[in-house]
């Protein structure tokens, strides 16, 4: 499991990059301003959120630990930030918003057939869902070694190294066990609720979402439309043309195209093809506070995190989770401090280093002055 939820494509070159990259950038310090109250409150797509980053959507999260969904909602509506509901997770889309008392939103996969699809989006409008995310950077699914290694499968496949696994991690073995006694095994419960029951197949194209489909889906779709994985500024050009209310900058977390850019490479780029104003949301190799405010800096409106609350979940359940978000939300408190911002709004472009002639310029900060 954990190496389903750390692992990524090909050599995984990209996964450390992604984060390496946002390393990179500098932020200048400022002084003399009185930033003892700082306010971290934020908003996306006519939403006000508690802090300037939520939840990315995620295939599966029981698998990291039972319960998670339940944990992952609870901190969503505790903390008013948005939890993106994936199509393949592992509680059904209906309940997750109720749990989340409406800050969610919902992660559309085109893949299956037009009517599951079709069904999925009528859901999220009953669900009273105001933001569907049409994710497009998994056409193919791409080779995951890992996942090779351990001969990983969805619906698992049973052999002596999945038993070994089991055995030899007891915690999670137990508690899995034991919840699923009461609520049943894990599994990608939108699939399960689907009138024509639907079975999820992991590795199913989702080669069906193309140019057509994302204009029919705009019409389809009155409310907030944000399409996720994008990273070439020319398909991001074409999509502010057609009326996509926002673009969400990632490369999956290094999951799918192994030799694309550092996301936050293309969140400069795309910032600069689509002007100030275009709202674009951020993610792939965030893992810190610091990141946060690097990539608001860098052009995003709004951040996501995909692994780091996995890993708060895998390591102590909602507790993790919920340490995790503290740790997270109070590091951007302090360095927005540092930088001399009292509100998140404030982040900008401003607090680059190379935007102050320190000569530690790096490449993605001198696309941002352009
Ligand atoms: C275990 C796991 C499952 C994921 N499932 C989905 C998914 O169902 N839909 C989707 O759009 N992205 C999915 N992603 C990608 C995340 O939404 C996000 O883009 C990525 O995790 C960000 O990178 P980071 O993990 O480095 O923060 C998944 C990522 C992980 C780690």
């Amino acid at each position: 499991m954990f190496d389903f939820i750390d692992g990524a494509s090909g050599d995984e070159t990209l996964r450390g990059l992604n984060s390496s990259a946002i390393d990179q950038i500098r932020l200048m310090p400022r002084v003399l301003i009185d930033v003892s109250e700082r306010d971290l409150s934020s908003s996306i797509l006519d939403q006000k959120t508690g802090m300037p980053f939520g939840i990315a959507p995620m295939g599966m999260c029981a698998l990291a630990w039972p319960g998670a969904d339940r944990a992952l909602a609870g901190e969503a509506a505790r903390r008013r930030i948005p939890l993106c509901v994936s199509t393949a997770s592992s509680m059904a889309l209906e309940q997750v918003i109720e749990l989340a008392e409406g800050h969610a939103w919902f992660q559309l996969y085109a893949d299956q057939s037009d009517e599951f699809v079709d069904e999925l989006v009528g859901r999220a409008a009953s669900a009273d869902y105001q933001v569907l995310v049409l994710t497009v950077d998994v056409p193919i699914p791409s080779v995951r070694p890992r996942d090779r290694r351990n001969g990983f499968t969805f619906p698992m496949r049973w052999g002596l190294p999945q038993l070994r696994d089991f055995a030899t991690h007891p915690h999670w073995s137990l508690a899995t066990l034991i919840h699923a006694l009461s609520h049943g095994m894990p599994q990608p419960m939108n699939y399960a609720t689907s009138s024509g029951k639907t079975s999820f197949v992991r590795n199913a194209s989702r080669a069906r979402a193309g140019w057509s489909f994302l204009a029919a889906l705009r019409d389809r779709w009155p409310r907030k439309l944000v399409v996720k994985g994008v990273q070439c500024p020319e398909d991001a050009i074409r999509m502010k043309s057609m009326g996509i209310d926002s673009i969400y900058v990632s490369n999956h977390g290094g999951r799918q195209l192994n030799a694309a850019p550092a996301a936050i490479e293309s969140l400069a780029q795309i910032r600069q093809a689509v002007g100030a104003n275009f709202p674009l949301i951020f993610d792939s190799g965030v893992r810190n506070g610091e990141h946060v405010v690097k990539a608001l800096a860098t052009g995003a409106d709004f951040v996501m995190f995909g692994r780091s609350v996995m890993y708060g979940l895998g390591a102590a359940g909602g507790r993790g989770l919920s340490d995790v978000l503290d740790l997270i939300g109070h590091e951007v408190s302090t360095v927005m401090g540092l930088v001399g911002c009292r509100q998140s709004g404030e982040i900008d472009s401003g607090c680059l280093a190379s935007q102050h002639g320190n000569p530690a310029i790096h490449v993605i900060s001198e696309r941002v002055a352009e």
